[in-house]
């Protein structure tokens, strides 16, 4: 048994992968049409006044963000676990039962989780808390899905063959426990069938409402304490954990330094519970947290970079497979788009700066450069390394990758380019005053001059979703083609398991 290669069980695997795609798409589609509600304010009606209060730019937001990053974002997370845990830790989903049972488990009641918040979404039920919307039943739900994934993580901790424990997995681990930390945290609530008035008497209101536990200041403390971190171990530390494990896989080349790496990872996890300050900067908040939140933002780099730094430089010598290998042209640009966003973020979190920024266009444009090129082609990037692996063939066509691939660059530049001129404009314009201190512009004035910079993003962002859909499609016919061993397949790495 010991000297056999393990047959790894992709069962949850593949379901997960099949909700990334989804999901990827559901979510990339309104982000196409928020952009261009925001550019043709008309388009808010576009199902007729009728229909206005399900298809408004406000009603929509967030089920774009939500579908994104619990949908697109976190479906990649667990398929990716799924196949890199198996692998790493040497053991098959298949030799328990009971961890079989549990990956499904997780991955249906994920569907189920699904569903209500889209629901509840169009509905207009919502705490009105960015990126933590939901009200307390699907909380409670989501509780649940996540202790799913934390034993599963776990479980195949407990039963693996291999004694140490490859970085990837170090930031699994930090994901699992940094989001719980967060969630349950942030999400602390009333329903307000709990609650009474100060004179004691009953407040009523709908089963499923509820009310933040913390109140004013304190509320938008924790608020950013977890929008911030979010970041942290939604976007960056599994998608470095995802890199770790397939950028060495797919080139053939060793990770240029562990030491960096873990340098990297406890740097990371230091700094990043400081820096939510950053987003309440000139609020009500004290001044020493801001500050706080702003210095420890521009540290921030160093870990950030560690990591960057470490990937790119584990293609040293072997660059020309940059040119080659499509997937590791989505790889590098990830690391690339990594760097950048986390160069521009500790920027931003300058007071100074940050007193232009803030409120603008030019904090989505960061948002989307991070998001787009750096989580959003990595995971494109595992799925495709994992396609041919898990359905056991030749990935379907490597020149449709790399049209994807410039096409989806493309739309990138053209989203954060557009939204960098379009936010320094609106910061510019809204604190320009004449000499008596009177503003010299009204705000329609700032949406008039923005018009072409929101019609060049949504050009962008509809490039990006035509990219996706050309992944989609890889995918679709990677699965339906003639199936062939591992060992045939030409991007195998030389690396073993
Ligand atoms: C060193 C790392 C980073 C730092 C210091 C940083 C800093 C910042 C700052 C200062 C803001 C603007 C706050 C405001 O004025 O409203 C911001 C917003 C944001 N950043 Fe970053 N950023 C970093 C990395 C990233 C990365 C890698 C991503 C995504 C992949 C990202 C996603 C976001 C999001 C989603 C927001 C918007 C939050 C909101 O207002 O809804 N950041 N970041
Ligand atoms: C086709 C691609 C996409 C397009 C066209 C798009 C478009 C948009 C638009 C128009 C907004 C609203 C901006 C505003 O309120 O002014 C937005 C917000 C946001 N999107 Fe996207 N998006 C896309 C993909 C993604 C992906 C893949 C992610 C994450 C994985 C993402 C995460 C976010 C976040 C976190 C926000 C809130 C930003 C903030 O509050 O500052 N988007 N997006």
């Amino acid at each position: 048994m010991e000297n056999r290669p393990l047959e790894y069980d992709y069962t949850v695997t593949k379901m997960f992968m099949f909700t990334t795609i989804a999901l990827g798409i559901v979510g990339m589609l309104i982000g196409v049409i928020l952009a261009f509600q925001l550019a043709y304010p008309g388009l808010n009606l576009m199902l007729g006044e009728g229909l206005a209060e399900y298809t408004n730019f406000s009603r929509l937001r967030p089920l774009h963000t939500d579908a994104v990053i619990f949908g697109f974002t976190l479906s990649g997370i667990f398929a990716t676990w799924y196949y890199v845990g198996q692998r790493v830790l040497k053991v098959s989903m298949a030799e328990s039962k009971l961890l079989m049972f549990l990956g499904k488990l997780h991955f249906w009641l994920y569907i189920i989780t699904v569903v209500a918040v889209v629901i509840s979404l169009f509905a207009g039920v919502t705490t009105s808390k960015e990126y933590a919307e939901f009200e307390w039943p699907i909380d409670i739900a989501i509780v649940v899905v996540w202790v799913l994934f934390g034993m599963s993580i776990f479980g195949l901790i407990g039963i693996r063959r291999e004694k140490s424990l490859y970085i990837s997995v170090w930031y699994y681990i930090a994901t699992f426990l940094g989001i719980a930390m967060l969630y349950l945290f942030n999400n602390m609530e009333i329903p307000t069938i709990m609650a009474s008035a100060p004179d004691g008497s009953h407040v009523g209101g709908n089963w499923w409402h509820s009310i933040s536990m913390y109140a004013g200041t304190n509320d938008a403390l924790v608020q950013w304490w977890y929008g911030h971190n979010a970041v942290a171990f939604g976007f960056t530390v599994p998608i470095v954990a995802m890199i770790y494990y397939f950028l060495p896989k797919e080139s053939g080349q060793a990770i240029y330094s562990y030491k960096l790496s873990l340098l990297s990872f406890w740097g990371l996890m230091f700094l990043y519970l400081w820096a939510g300050g950053h987003h309440l900067l000139y609020s009500t908040v004290p001044d020493w947290m801001q500050t706080m939140g702003s210095i420890f933002s521009v540290i921030l780099i160093l870990p950030s970079w560690g990591s960057a730094i470490n990937m790119l430089l584990t293609m040293k010598g072997e660059w020309q497979q940059v040119a080659a290998s499509p997937l590791i042209k989505f790889m590098i640009l990830a690391s690339t788009f990594y760097m950048f966003s986390t160069l521009e973020g500790p920027i931003q979190a300058i007071k100074s700066v940050n007193a232009i920024a803030h409120f603008t266009d030019w904090i989505v444009g960061h948002v989307h450069d991070g998001v787009l090129g750096w989580v959003g082609f990595m995971i494109m990037a595992a799925l495709f390394h994992m396609a041919p692996r898990v359905f056991k063939r030749e990935i379907y066509s490597k020149s449709l990758m790399t049209s994807q691939f410039w096409i989806q660059t493309l739309g990138v530049v053209l989203y954060f380019t557009s939204m960098w001129i379009a936010g320094i404009t609106q910061g510019m314009m809204w604190r320009a005053h004449d000499e008596f201190g009177n503003l010299a512009y009204s705000f329609i004035d700032t949406v008039t001059v923005l018009h072409p910079y929101y019609t060049i993003r949504g050009v962008g962002g509809l490039l990006y979703l035509v990219g996706f859909f050309m992944f989609a499609y890889n995918i679709y016919k990677t699965m339906s083609a003639r199936p062939v061993e591992e060992s045939e397949l030409q991007s195998a790495s030389p690396m073993g398991a």
